[in-house]
């Protein structure tokens, strides 16, 4: 047993002080230092140093940790040129991200309080390095397909991959879990073969979902930017599904939307209605020039995530905060900050099926310790104020061990 003391522990929404905690792998009891000492007197005793704040640790529940390589070769501002550029660049990226570039990311975001993560793999390259992790990993496999000459092959092959990832050592933290990679990019048989498949292994389950205006375009209406490209490399000119198809291949088993920029109010409304939640990119969204989610008006739960360095600049949450703090200039800034603080611990936990995300009882004992740079003059501006004034995590807890 251990027990830990800050002067502030955000817990239950709020931010407590004269509080510690007791755990072990888990969260055994929050009570006064005294307290708990009375009543485990011999726990390791840690006392965090002055205006400490012990969070939840971060979730990052988008990541694609394949594109770590990537600084300045992927072109940016708009979706489709950067597609194109995915593509032209794609065999060189993923040869240059050897298990040491995806080692390295994965210790920055454990630097940055980031203490679970959900990988999105193609090819399963980056299990190994996800089952040495010290953060739990929910490692979704990634179907992609609109081909149906290949369908069946893809599909096998995805099989594989999630059977590879179910099979991983019992010291690891991975779970196994299923990416639908895009409407536009997923046929509709292995798209609905897959969803059961979640379904059946009550494992979590995301898509990536119009993301960009130009998703729209083609699903709705044949046309735009995705007309060219699916003609260049796939020698068609018709969608492989509907917005409305897509959705409600989702119907009975909820998932993790990722984007969601260009979604409109009935749509996201029926996402809420069965249980979905987003997983919101701002920095992603914003290089790739694809709009600003509404956050203000969304009828259900977001997670904050960096996704991968195909479109972003760090995997750090703090970095991905402070960003959004820029691209939603018109909320309101302390409540928007509380906000996104709870994206990324709460709410992700929910969206990754963790139970973690809260410093409650019975839950993981994952913790983020952020330590402020001089005394809070007031509670309303914690939450702003860890975000701005931290680029790294103090401390970092996994199930009770500490590895920063
Ligand atoms: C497809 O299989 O349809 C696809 C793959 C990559 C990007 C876009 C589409
Ligand atoms: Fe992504």
């Amino acid at each position: 047993m251990k027990i830990i003391t800050a002067d502030y522990i955000y817990s239950g929404g709020v931010y407590l002080q004269n509080r510690a905690i007791a755990f072990g792998e888990k969260i055994e009891e929050i009570d006064t230092f005294e307290a708990l000492l009375d009543k485990y007197p011999d726990a390791e005793r840690i006392k965090s140093a002055p205006y400490t704040v012990i969070y939840p640790g971060f979730i990052n529940t988008h990541v694609h940790l394949e594109f770590s390589a990537n600084r300045t070769s992927l072109r940016y501002g708009a979706f489709m040129p950067w597609l194109d550029s995915v593509i032209a660049n794609r065999d060189e990226l993923l040869q240059e991200c050897d298990n040491s570039v995806m080692e390295h990311e994965i210790n920055e975001m454990l630097n940055s309080g980031i203490t679970s993560f959900g990988a999105i793999s193609s090819f399963g390259t980056e299990l190994e390095v996800c089952e040495n992790a010290p953060q739990r990993v929910v490692f979704f496999n990634e179907l992609i397909g609109s081909n149906p000459m290949y369908a069946d092959m893809l599909y096998n092959d995805w099989l594989e991959r999630l059977e590879a990832s179910t099979q991983t050592e019992p010291s690891s933290r991975i779970t196994p879990a299923v990416a639908i990679h895009a409407p536009y990019s997923v046929h509709p048989v292995i798209l609905q073969k897959a969803v059961t498949e979640a379904k059946k292994r009550k494992i979590p389950l995301t898509t990536h979902f119009l993301e960009s205006q130009a998703e729209r375009e083609w699903l709705e209406k044949r046309e735009g930017t995705f007309k060219a490209f699916f003609e260049k490399y796939f020698n068609t000119s018709t969608p492989v599904t509907t917005v409305e198809e897509f959705i409600h291949a989702f119907d009975h088993y909820p998932a993790l939307f990722v984007h969601a920029v260009q979604a409109n109010k009935e749509e996201l409304d029926h996402l809420a209605s069965k249980g979905h939640s987003i997983a919101h990119c701002p920095r992603s969204n914003r290089y790739l020039g694809v709009g600003r989610l509404k956050i203000e008006s969304l009828p259900l739960p977001f997670s904050v995530a960096t996704d991968g360095l195909s479109s972003n600049d760090s995997l750090s949450l703090l970095d991905e905060m402070r960003a959004a703090l820029m691209l939603h200039h018109d909320l309101e800034i302390k409540r928007l900050a509380q906000s996104l603080i709870d994206a990324v611990t709460i709410k992700a936990a929910r969206a990754l099926q963790l139970d973690a995300g809260e410093i409650k009882v019975g839950k993981a004992a994952d913790f983020a310790l952020l330590t402020l740079p001089d005394i809070p003059q007031s509670d309303e501006e914690i939450a702003l104020w860890s975000i701005l004034h931290t680029k790294k995590a103090s401390s970092v807890y996994i199930a009770g061990e500490q590895y920063v």
